[in-house]
């Protein structure tokens, strides 16, 4: 337990610029205190002891603002930034070195029981304040931007905003979420910071930017013709 506790530390020094050190973090950091909870009540869970694992939960969520169902399954290296309003359901499977924001809800969309929460593969990062809803996949080192609200899968590498979401950058910016194409391989082991990359492809913007060139030729040739558009 201290030895994860240990690698959950080290991982955040690597993904929050504000953390100076390790007993500041274990000591001020709800998403660690939420992350020591939930082992616990997903280890009571596990054990068919629900009753206590739901209290035990409950207790945590007061305690940081965070609330995780105990029979989510949670990988290696996880962080929760900030915390507060995180909610992540109960067949929720989240994977190594995920990175979630205040406000990130991983919800279900059906009341059937069985898989209906999101699956995020490892590396994902999911800004503030974003919804992931219904058994959805989120590929590997995808990202998802503050805000927004996925409700498809999204390939490996993808960058995800708005409302729906729509692919916006990383590799996949020309992919769809519809058609799930290929995205750009995995990041390895570099994490940035809030999501942000130094290329952000957005075809709409894109398609927007065309549209205003076909514009303006359009307007010259007119003018070319004595007429004033
Ligand atoms: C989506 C995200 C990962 C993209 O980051 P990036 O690759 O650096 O992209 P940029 O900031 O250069 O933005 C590129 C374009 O996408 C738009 N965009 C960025 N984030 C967006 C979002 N969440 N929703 C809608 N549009 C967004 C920008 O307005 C910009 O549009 P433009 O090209 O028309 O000017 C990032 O903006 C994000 O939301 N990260 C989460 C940060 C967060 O939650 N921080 C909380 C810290 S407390």
């Amino acid at each position: 337990m201290f030895e994860q506790l240990r690698e959950d530390i080290r991982s955040i020094f690597a993904r929050d610029p504000a953390a100076r050190n390790a007993f500041e973090i274990v000591t001020t950091y709800p998403g660690v205190h939420a992350l020591i909870v939930h082992r616990a009540a997903n280890a009571l869970w596990r054990r068919d002891f629900k009753w206590l694992a739901r209290l035990l939960s409950h207790l945590g969520r007061m305690l940081t603002g965070i609330e995780i169902h105990p029979g989510a399954t949670i990988g290696r290296r996880f962080f929760i930034d900030h915390g507060m309003g995180v909610v992540i359901g109960e067949t929720a499977e989240i994977g190594d070195d995920v990175t979630l924001y205040h406000g990130v809800t991983l919800g279900g969309t059906t009341w059937n029981k069985g898989k209906r929460h999101p699956t995020l593969k490892r590396g994902v990062v999911i800004g503030a304040g974003a919804k992931v809803l219904g058994p959805i996949t989120v590929g590997e080192n995808a990202r998802i931007g503050s805000n927004a609200v996925v409700v498809k899968d999204v390939p490996d590498g993808a960058t995800v905003v708005g409302i729906p979401g729509r692919i916006a950058g990383g590799k996949a910016a020309n992919a769809d979420l519809e058609h799930n194409e290929p995205a750009r391989p995995p990041a390895g082991p570099h994490f940035d910071a809030y999501g942000q990359a130094r290329e952000l492809n957005d075809p709409l913007v894109q398609q927007l930017e065309q549209l205003q060139q076909q514009v303006a030729a359009l307007e010259a040739a007119l003018r070319r013709q004595g007429i004033e558009p």
